[in-house]
Order: C-alpha cells, then structure tokens, then sequence
C-alpha cells in the first residue's frame, strides 16, 4: 500500500525535517513517500536516495512573472516524482478546479505524477446529491485529460481533514466513492484514501480497494506514524 506523508508547513526547521526522515528510515517501509515543504526538498532528496518526494504545489506555468511561484518543472530538476495538487486547504486559498486542472497539465507535461486531491468540501449525506459534486469536480479537474496513469487520486473530502473535527469519512461513503470512480474512469487508477487517518481508525479502512493513504498531522507524530505503518504492514 502507498503511503504518502503531507507535512503541510511543518516542521518548522531542517533538523526536524532530517529527525523525522531518519524515524521514517527506520520504520523500513518501501512504499512511503513524502511531501515536505519546499525548502527541505533539496537536502533531503540528496540526503535520503531510498525515498520519493514530491511537492505539495506547483504553478500551472513553467516560468515567467509568478512572484512566489515554483514550477513543475523546477521541481522535476532538482529530483522530485511527484506533486500534490488541488488539496482542500489551497482550495481554501482561493485555488479554483480549473486553476487544478492547468497544473495537472503542467505535471503530465513535466512528466510529473499528479496527486490529485478530490471530494466534496461539505459533509453530505445524501448519495444522489454526492454523485452530482464529483462528477462535476471530476469534469471539470479532468478536462481534456485522457490519460491517468500519471494520475493518483486521493478521496480526501475537506470537511473530512483532521483540523475540522468531523472525520474521518464514514466506510460506507468510502465505498460508494470507489463504486462511483471504477464507473468514471475506465483505465486502472491509483485510488488513495485522505482525511484524519489516525491510529485508532486505520483498521476501519484496511479491508477496502483502495491502494494506500494520504496523511497529514498524523505523518508528523512518530509513535501514532509508527502505529499506523505497522497496521498496514500487517495487512499488505
Ligand atoms: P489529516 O491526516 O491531518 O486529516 O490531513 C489530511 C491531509 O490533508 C493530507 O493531505
């Protein structure tokens, strides 16, 4: 199972970002990938070759007058595999679907994988009604883009995230997002599952057709990290 780690913007310095890659080193699980802030990428891509790292934005053009910006392919050169793109906070930020579905373009074209976040940014019960949200989230992300085996998708609904108290989404929604995506796509799709994964509710999840999890606050605790890597690995 593919685990990505969102630190978002944390740690607050190098040397913590060096501790928790070493912890990470250690946990000995092949298939973890991480997205640190930008700054730490260089060193720690240099410094720890068994890892994948990714970013967790990029700019939907690749160079020009973008005061604060980093392109896709700025961060392809300097080592990454991945980037992060249309996660709920940076919606929150102003960010629009179509602006997501540029920067996919700008990741495919870089050779980029995409780490699409995708779900509705309100808790919906009704399923009808849930269907109508992604398929217009998925028209309009996905717009002229065929291909998607450069493509993750991460079920990560905003309201779901662990900083709104409200998650982790219920099984039984993850299971209607899967039924719903393997109608939508046709092709073979990465599908992770995102949103206040913690130790206490991994299991719930494990027995699911998903391949792996995007976790954010609980990637920088090391025991609750450690807790939920070795659950997987009993599993997989
Ligand atoms: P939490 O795991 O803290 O809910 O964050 C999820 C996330 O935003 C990962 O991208």
């Amino acid at each position: 199972m593919l685990i990505i780690a969102n630190w978002k913007m944390n740690p607050l310095d190098i040397k913590n970002a060096l501790r928790l890659l070493n912890f990470y080193k250690k946990l000995k699980y092949k298939d973890l990938w991480v997205a640190p802030p930008y700054v730490y990428l260089p060193i720690l891509i240099k410094r720890f070759k068994n890892f994948t790292f990714g970013a967790q934005n990029i700019h939907y053009e690749k160079s020009g007058a973008y005061t604060g910006e980093i392109s896709a392919y700025m961060i392809k050169k300097i080592g990454c595999k991945f980037v992060i793109i249309n996660h709920s906070e940076r919606r929150k930020m102003g960010e629009t679907l179509e602006i997501a579905n540029l920067k996919i373009k700008q990741a495919l074209k870089n050779n980029l994988i995409s780490v699409v976040c995708f779900g509705e940014q309100k808790k919906i019960d009704d399923l009808k009604k849930l269907k109508n949200i992604w398929n217009r989230e998925f028209n309009i992300l996905f717009k002229d883009i065929k291909n998607f085996k450069k493509i993750i998708l991460a079920y990560e609904p905003s309201w779901a995230i662990s900083t709104q108290k409200m998650g982790p989404v219920p099984k039984e929604i993850v299971k209607d997002f899967l039924e719903w995506i393997k109608n939508k796509i046709n092709s073979q799709i990465k599908i992770l599952y995102g949103g206040s994964v913690f130790p206490e509710n991994i299991e719930n999840y494990l027995d699911l057709n998903i391949n792996g999890f995007l976790i954010g606050s609980q990637s920088l605790k090391p025991k609750n990290f450690k807790i939920i890597i070795n659950k997987i690995k009993n599993v997989v």
